[in-house]
This record gives structure tokens, sequence and C-alpha cells, in this order.
């Protein structure tokens, strides 16, 4: 079957690592697995950082990337794949599709069937496809672990993200103020446009927030920690420009702060993220969808870093 896959790895120029091509039919690891053919896939950084070598060993190449997808289920039904399966040679007990099971990038991918949903009606198959892992993770950050409910203003830093646009949109439906940080004046735009308040990047804001969902890291960890409010959490899920910040200790013990990683959710996170979607009609942000006959175009897209929302992969096509 066509599959997107690293054959090797490069951190300086991801991309060079990228093949397209035949790949064997995906393999079951259990008798409860199934087959899925992929309607629409999306990508995520975590792809670069697979074909960077990062979180990926020489012993799994080739290995097919893609973590999210929708698709027909084995019983002719459309399904939302939840990407997280249980991995006991994984130090933390999982892993995501494309790790150690091959990646969703391809025609076919197996998966534990409990790891099925049905496609939410109303909900397209390359919108469904930006839900399982960017999505899902903004959720996690500000519902579960950032209790956002509690609180009633959010910064999200490097707002033009994967996960940073669906912490924006996710957000404001659930009615909460909310201020953005991106570098580009066409993306703050573009926030504005959603409903936020854009700000350039260390910019003071109008007030202290409650939650901040921090994906960048190094770049803009110190903005995180002066915009917070006393007692917010500062909830940590990515760091694509370095994850060793300069911490001001002080500020931490002094405001109450919490910092708080996470990773991925649950598969109830996920099913509550789909009602909500459903419930409140909201939609994931999308930069541009390609067919995967132009892979390479989508790969090229998101890591030129100008993305403003998810890069889709229209499986169909
Ligand atoms: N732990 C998990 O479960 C999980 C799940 C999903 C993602 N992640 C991580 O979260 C991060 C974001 O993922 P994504 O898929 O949303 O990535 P993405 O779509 O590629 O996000 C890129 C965004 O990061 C911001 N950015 C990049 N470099 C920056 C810099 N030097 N300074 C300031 N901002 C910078 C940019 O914002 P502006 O251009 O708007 O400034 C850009 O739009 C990645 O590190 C990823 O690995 C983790």
């Amino acid at each position: 079957m066509r599959a997107a896959f690293a054959s090797r790895f490069d951190d300086a120029d991801p991309l060079a690592a990228l093949t397209v091509g035949e790949q064997p039919e995906p393999t079951p690891w259990d008798d409860d697995w199934v087959t899925v053919q992929v309607l629409a896939s999306s990508l995520n950084h975590h792809d670069l950082w697979s074909l960077r070598g990062v979180g990926l060993g020489a012993d799994r190449l080739p290995m097919i990337l893609g973590c999210d997808a929708v698709g027909v289920g084995p019983d002719g039904n459309e399904v939302v794949v939840y990407p997280v399966i249980a991995d006991k040679g994984d130090p933390r007990g999982i892993s995501l599709l494309s790790e150690h099971a091959q990646g969703t990038l391809a025609e076919r991918v197996a998966v534990p069937r409990s790891n099925l949903l049905p496609l939410p009606a109303g909900l397209s198959a390359t919108d469904a496809a930006c839900l399982p892992t960017a999505w899902l993770t903004a959720w996690r950050m500000l519902r579960t672990v950032g209790r956002v409910d509690e609180g009633d203003a959010v910064l999200v830093q490097g707002a033009g993200g994967g996960v940073a646009t669906a912490a924006v949109a996710l957000a404001l439906a659930m009615g909460k103020r909310v201020y953005a940080t991106s570098r580009d004046a066409a993306k703050r735009e573009r926030i504005a446009a959603l409903g936020a308040t854009a700000v350039e990047p260390g910019a003071r804001l109008p007030e202290r927030v409650d939650v901040v969902v921090e994906t960048v890291g190094a770049a803009t960890f110190d903005h995180s920690l002066k915009s917070a409010a006393p007692m917010a959490r500062i909830v940590v899920s990515g760091a694509t420009a370095g994850h060793e910040p300069k911490v001001n200790l002080r500020r931490i013990f002094a405001m109450q702060l919490q910092i708080l990683g996470t990773s991925m959710g649950t598969p109830d996170d996920m099913a509550q993220l789909l009602a909500f979607c459903a419930e409140h009609g909201v939609r994931p942000v999308v930069d541009s969808v390609h067919p995967f006959s132009q892979v390479e175009e989508a790969f090229a897209r998101l890591h030129s870093g100008d993305v403003f929302g998810k890069v889709v992969v229209d499986h169909t096509r």
C-alpha cells in the first residue's frame, strides 16, 4: 500500500528523511485489532520530530508517520481513530500511532477495535481528522488539566500552531476571554478574527490569566509566568522552541503558580471533545487540505512554520 514514512533521520533537514512509496500492510498486534481504510489524516509537529529522530529509534525504521485518522472501520462505518495505544514496551505504558505501531499516513492502519469512535454527524472526514492529536491535547490542557472552568481568562502562546489554534477556538467556545501571541502580524489578524485578543510575543496583557496554554517553550515561557494570575495553571504539552527555558522560581512560589505537564488525552477526553464540537458547532481551524498524492507538500507546509491551523491530508485523492 502507498504510505508516507521515515526511512532515516535528519535533524537539520527533516523533509529529506521523508519517503513516499510502497509499504507492507499494517500488522495487527493482537486479536482485538482491526484495520481501518484511511479517508483523511492530519499532520502534527510530532511527524517532524519523528523525521528528526526525536522519540523514534533507528531500530523501528521504516516507520509510517501520522497519528491522526478518520476512515472506514471493519463494519463499514466511518470512524475517528483515537491514536493512543497501551504499550508495555514503552516506559510511559502507552505510545502514539507512528511511535511503535505503524502510523496513519497510509492507505490502511491497524488499531485496537476499542480505539474507534463513530464519526459525529455533520463533521467532514477532513475536519474530524484534525481532532485526535492537536485538538485532544488542547482539550485536555484547558479542561481536564488546566481546570479552565474555574477561571475566566486564558493565554495561548504561538497561536498559529495546530494545538494553539485548537486551544483558542475551544476556549472561546467555552466563553472565556482569550489572549493569544503570534510572531506574525497576519496570524494575529486571523486570531483576532476568531474572537481572541491577539498580541505580540512578550506583550503585557490587560489582565493576568488563569490558564496558560504553552507549546512553544523557551521562547515564551517567561512571558507565560509573567502573565499568570495568582494560583494560575501553566499547562505545557510541547516545547517547539526549546525545552530548557530559564525559570524564575520566585515568581512560581510567590504567585503560587502550578506548572502542569500533559500529553494527548484519555478516551473520555476524546469522547467529551467530539460531543463538545458537535454541541457547540465548533469546527477545526484548517490551514490547508492536500491530496495524498502531494503529501510531501503538506509536510513542507508544516515545516515552513507558516501555518495557521491544521495541515490536512485527503487520502481519497
Ligand atoms: N504532548 C502532546 O501530547 C503533544 C500533542 C500535540 C503537540 N505537541 C507539541 O506541541 C508543539 C506544537 O505542536 P503543533 O502540532 O501545534 O505544531 P505546529 O502546528 O507546527 O505549531 C507551530 C507554532 O509554534 C509557534 N512557534 C514555533 N517556533 C516558535 C518560536 N521560536 N517562537 C515562538 N513561537 C514559535 C508558531 O507560532 P506563531 O508563528 O504563531 O508565532 C507556530 O505557529 C510541538 O512541539 C508538538 O510536539 C505535543
